[in-house]
This record gives C-alpha cells, sequence and structure tokens, in this order.
C-alpha cells in the first residue's frame, strides 16, 4: 500500500515511496530492458535502439503527502506501456529510457527535482546538507536510508550522455483543459520557482496581559506578510503561495514568538519573477518594521521559467491532432522534471491529459478514463515520432 484514506503517501525517501518504486522495478524486469538505480536514487531503464542517440520519457513515482494517484505516475506507467509495445517490435531507431525522476516533488525537504537536477545540472551540495524535513531529519540521511551517498550524487550526470529529445507525459493539475472541454495539451513550457523561508523573531508573552501597541507578534507579521504575497503576485500575473507557516510557541495564550513562513513565487517570465521576489523581501522587511520584529530570509530553491523545443511541440501538436482532434497549446503552471532537462538545453516537450475541477496535490486528483486513454495513445504517437525526429528519419 502506498496511500491511504487521505491520498497518496508516496513522498519521496519514505516507505511507501520505496514500496512504489519495488513494484515498479517489477513491472520493468517483465521486459527485456536493462535496468540501473543511479546516485541520486533514479531508476533507468533501457531498450536498446540500433543507435545510442536516446529518447528519454521521464516521470516520477513520488507523491506529495495526501496528493493524488496520477501526479508523474502517469507519465511513469505511460512510459512503462510505450517501452512495452518497442520492445515486441524489435529494436527502435534509436534508444529509448525511462527514467523514475527521484524526489520530483520537494515535498519532504523542499528542494524539487532532485533526481533530475543531479542529471541534467548540478545539485548545491552545501545547500542540500542544511536541508531537514518537520521532524529535523536531515536530507543526507534520509537518502542515505536508499543507499544515496549526497557526495557522489554527481555521478548521476553520466546519463544525461547521448540525450537528444526528452518526452514527458502528465497531468495539467490545473482548470484549462476542462474550462475548453479538450482532453490534452500540447505544453510549451513551465514557469520559473523561487521558493523561500522568511524568519520572523518578536517576542512570545502574555495573551492577555500585554497590551496591543506593546506587542512584537511575529505571527501577525507572518499572516501580514502572507496577505502581501497574493497581491504581489496578482499584479505581476504570476502566482505566490504561502504554504506552510510554523509558529512557536504555538499556544493558545502566548503571542507568537518566533514564525517560519514558507514562500513559493511562480511567474513564466524570468524579469517578472524577480520583480515579484524583490517586491516581497521588501515587503516583509516594511512588515518586520511595522511589527518591531526582527527578519531572516533564506533561499530553499530556485529554477528558471524553461521553453520547450519547438519541434518537439509540433511533433506533440501532431500525435494530439491524430488522436483527438482538438489541440490547445498551454504553458505549465506546475513546473516538472522537464523544466531541469529544458534548462539544460535537451529538447524537451511534454502532453498535458486533463484535470477534472482542476484539482490535484490533493485526493481529489482525477482524469476521466477515456482522457487517460486518449493520454497513453497520444503519448505512444509523440514518442515514436521523437524516435524518428532523432535518427533524422
Ligand atoms: O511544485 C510543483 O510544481 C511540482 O508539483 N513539484
Ligand atoms: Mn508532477
Ligand atoms: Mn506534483
Amino acid at each position: 500500500m502506498t496511500g491511504d484514506a487521505h491520498g497518496a503517501q508516496r513522498v519521496a525517501w519514505t516507505a511507501p515511496w520505496g514500496r512504489a518504486r519495488e513494484w515498479f522495478h517489477r513491472k520493468l524486469a517483465e521486459l527485456p530492458l536493462d535496468l540501473v538505480t543511479d546516485a541520486a536514487g533514479n531508476q533507468w531503464a533501457t531498450l536498446r535502439g540500433m543507435s545510442e542517440r536516446t529518447v528519454l520519457i521521464g516521470g516520477h513515482l513520488d507523491s506529495v503527502p495526501d496528493g493524488g494517484w496520477l501526479d508523474g505516475c502517469l507519465g511513469v506507467l505511460a512510459g512503462l506501456e510505450v517501452l512495452r509495445r518497442l520492445a515486441s517490435a524489435g529494436a527502435p531507431p534509436v534508444t529509448v529510457r525511462l527514467v523514475d525522476w527521484a524526489d520530483e516533488e520537494g515535498a519532504r525537504f523542499g528542494h524539487s527535482v532532485f533526481g533530475s537536477t543531479a542529471t541534467f545540472g548540478s545539485l548545491d551540495l552545501a545547500s542540500l546538507q542544511e536541508l531537514t524535513d518537520r521532524d529535523g531529519i536531515c536530507l543526507a540521511d534520509a537518502v542515505a536510508g536508499y543507499g544515496i551517498d549526497l557526495a557522489r550524487v554527481a555521478e548521476a550526470s553520466r546519463h544525461a550522455a547521448h540525450v537528444a529529445a526528452y518526452v514527458e507525459l502528465h497531468i495539467e493539475q490545473g482548470p484549462v483543459l476542462e474550462s475548453l472541454d479538450i482532453p490534452l495539451g500540447v505544453v510549451t513550457g513551465t514557469v520559473g520557482v523561487e521558493r523561500h523561508v522568511i524568519h520572523f523573531s518578536g517576542q512570545a508573552a502574555h495573551a492577555g496581559a500585554t497590551p496591543m501597541e506593546r506587542r512584537r507578534d511575529a505571527l501577525g507579521a507572518a499572516a501580514t506578510l502572507a496577505l502581501a504575497v497574493r497581491e504581489i503576485a496578482r499584479r505581476h500575473g504570476g502566482v505566490g503561495t504561502v504554504g506552510r507557516i510554523v509558529a512557536s510557541p504555538n499556544t493558545p495564550t502566548v503571542i507568537v514568538g518566533q514564525c517560519d513562513v514558507w514562500v513559493d513565487l511562480r511567474h513564466e517570465n524570468e524579469i517578472r519573477l524577480a520583480s515579484m521576489l524583490v517586491e516581497t523581501q521588501e515587503a516583509a522587511t516594511a512588515i518586520a518594521e511595522r511589527e518591531r520584529v526582527d527578519l531572516k530570509s533564506r533561499l530553499l530553491w530556485q529554477i528558471p521559467p524553461a521553453s520547450f523545443d519547438p519541434q518537439l511541440i509540433e511533433l506533440c501538436e501532431e500525435a494530439v491532432q491524430e488522436t483527438c482532434g482538438d489541440v490547445h497549446r498551454l504553458p505549465s503552471g506546475a513546473i516538472h522534471d522537464a523544466t531541469q532537462v529544458a534548462n539544460s538545453g535537451v529538447p524537451a516537450v511534454m502532453m498535458f491529459a486533463q484535470s477534472l475541477g482542476g484539482i490535484s496535490h490533493s485526493k481529489e486528483e482525477d482524469t476521466r478514463t477515456e482522457h487517460l486513454l486518449l493520454a497513453v495513445r497520444a503519448f505512444d504517437r509523440l514518442v515514436s515520432k521523437t524516435t524518428r525526429w532523432a535518427a533524422g528519419w
């Protein structure tokens, strides 16, 4: 079991995630594929082709806590079925690989796309060493439980060799395709992210005996910032979220002395994203002065916006058109491993399946069965088109 009544619990570096990956490994082992797990924990399955140029299919089995059943998994399992078909048809024109990325979500330690950054980017080991989860467990110890030595994760980069194209099938996780009544979408790129932890330090004091004008209320500052983040996002046409606040001593009769606020800012335009970050930091400074609290801020993780490859977007559009007629191009408000791959310069594209109610990262996440069938068929066509494109046919 990898979920419960609250949703999917396949949080990376936890037992349910480990069980999901073992199940997947058994499924892969039924096919004539070379299987290997790399130094960052990514699981690779390789179908050797007529050349070592490679088309890479990606997805992720890890979920957020209380997550949905499709986020990431759709891509991994669609990839399994595409490999099954390709393997039955003999050697493809190029090598085709499927990767189950380790820790795409960053749900436990805050650093998203961990495995794909080790492969197609570079992980900042110093900042990784500082990351702990809500129980104080450090990332290094959590990954060590899965045989990963942080000092060696860069060795995963050898798997980037020969990759000519990257394709990923994913649910949209937003409301656009459903609002247009379209089953599938062609993704043009993804937003960039600035994710910071802002710490307000005031004074814990008596909730009854402390006059309002004498308070140094850290949660008052944090709550004001959370509302300011929403206004800044609206002003720039981006999105801004405070998804986590930790207040202490977290007691009804004590004014909050210390408060941490996790801020997640996103925009598809890099300049706008930078402006949103500056304005958020300026707002935090002004609020701290007004509330007479101290302020510290630290970068948790960031990634620039990504544009997908125009030729692969065309192939994706053809595959969707041939499968279900309607075509719609859209940017992704979520980031994905494809963001990291595209930012490394490798041609990449994604295909979306409609999300019911536009809901994701929640147990309500769902997609109509007939749309899932269309998605896997269209994705299979995209992989075939991409292998011919990579082979220069
Ligand atoms: O945060 C994201 O956009 C992704 O779901 N990890
Ligand atoms: Mn995902
Ligand atoms: Mn996700």
